[in-house]
């Protein structure tokens, strides 16, 4: 279902400390913005931030930062981060093809994308956020031996991203065509995964870690 753009959302996340309006004006100062030197992991597409708030409430020793495009679901997350009680959390509001403008050079620990538009047509493949053209971005700000973490329920996207992977010089060092069945205890179940599952399909899971 797609949501009405909704005015208020702007507002909201504007008076929010927890949210960074101008995160370019942020680059290589990540570590002072949270006040200590936890590692940070990203998730790009956060949605409506059930999977963030989670992990962040798990991890009390790690800082997550949350990027999505659209306020109003951007303001969801906000809400359930607020309601989680945490505060190693920051949220984007950002279109990620603009990620390098953001983070400085080994600033990021981990990337987490979780169910990201599977972009099927050939000439849209590049707006994957598994692309090559996006995991060359990546690079310029992920520590080495950084693992990104991708979840989907689309099989050639997930096929395609393997190759891709291994193209940008990354390991897969684990994967999964069946995540619900697989011998893996931390899994956060998002709200896309929640969806797709109800309605019988798989989702599909891999570990891709940059080889330095
Ligand atoms: C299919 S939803 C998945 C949301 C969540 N990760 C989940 O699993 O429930 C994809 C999300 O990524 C965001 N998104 C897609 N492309 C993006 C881009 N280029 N930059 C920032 N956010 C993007 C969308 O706004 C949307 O909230």
């Amino acid at each position: 279902m797609r949501l009405r753009k909704k005015w208020w959302a702007r507002p909201e996340l504007e008076q929010n400390n927890k949210v960074i309006i101008n995160p370019s004006e942020s680059k290589g100062k990540w570590r002072e913005i949270f006040g200590n030197d936890n590692p940070i992991y990203l998730e790009l597409g956060c949605g409506k931030g059930r999977f963030i708030s989670t992990r962040a409430k798990e991890n009390p020793n790690i800082n997550f930062i949350g990027i999505d495009l659209k306020d109003e679901v951007l303001v969801c997350a906000l809400r359930k981060v607020e309601e989680s009680e945490v505060n190693n959390v920051k949220l984007i509001p950002l279109e990620i093809a603009f990620i390098t403008e953001v983070f400085d050079e080994d600033e990021i620990s981990r990337i987490y994308i979780n169910f990201c538009n599977p972009w099927p047509k050939k000439s849209h493949n590049k707006r994957r956020l598994t692309h090559n053209r996006f995991l060359e971005k990546y690079k310029t700000f992920i520590k080495p031996e950084t693992e990104i973490w991708f979840k989907t329920d689309d099989k050639d996207l997930f096929e395609a991203s393997q190759e891709y992977f291994k193209e940008s010089g990354f390991e897969i060092k684990y994967l999964t065509y069946d995540l619900h069945e697989a011998d893996f205890s931390e899994n956060v179940v998002t709200e896309y995964e929640e969806k797709f599952t109800s309605l019988g399909m798989k989702t599909m899971f891999l570990i891709a870690k940059l080889n330095v």
